[in-house]
This record gives structure tokens, sequence and C-alpha cells, in this order.
């Protein structure tokens, strides 16, 4: 699925991100380009990159709930 259209950027393209150390906005924009056209694309973003941070913790962390 699309996260930003602007840039052709997929939820697959940001989970790739965080595992590759993108921990914020800042870093989906500078590797990505997230955001730096409409930026209408900010809050879908934000929620993926929480999304992906969270489940690569949890994955990290086999006990964790
Ligand atoms: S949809 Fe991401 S900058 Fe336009």
């Amino acid at each position: 699925m699309y996260i930003c259209v602007c840039n052709a950027v997929t939820e697959t393209d940001i989970k790739k991100a965080v595992k590759n150390g993108a921990n914020c906005l800042h870093h989906l924009e500078t590797s990505l380009g997230v955001s730096n056209q409409c930026g209408s694309c900010i809050c879908d973003a934000t929620a993926c990159l929480d999304r992906a941070m969270e489940s690569q913790m949890h994955s990290a962390n086999p006990f964790s709930i």
C-alpha cells in the first residue's frame, strides 16, 4: 500500500527503512523522500513508522508481549 503517493513510497519501503535504522519522520524524509512534496502523507507515514518500530521491537525481544 502506498503511504506517500508523491514519492511512490510503500509501507514495505518504510519497514525496510526501519530495519536499516530509521526511527523518525526526518529519517524517512531524507532516505525515501516521504513528506517532502505535498506533505499529505505525514500522519500516515508517522503511523506506519510507529507500527514498524513496534513490530521490530517485538521481534527483537521474543519474550515481550
Ligand atoms: S503524499 Fe507524500 S509528499 Fe505528497
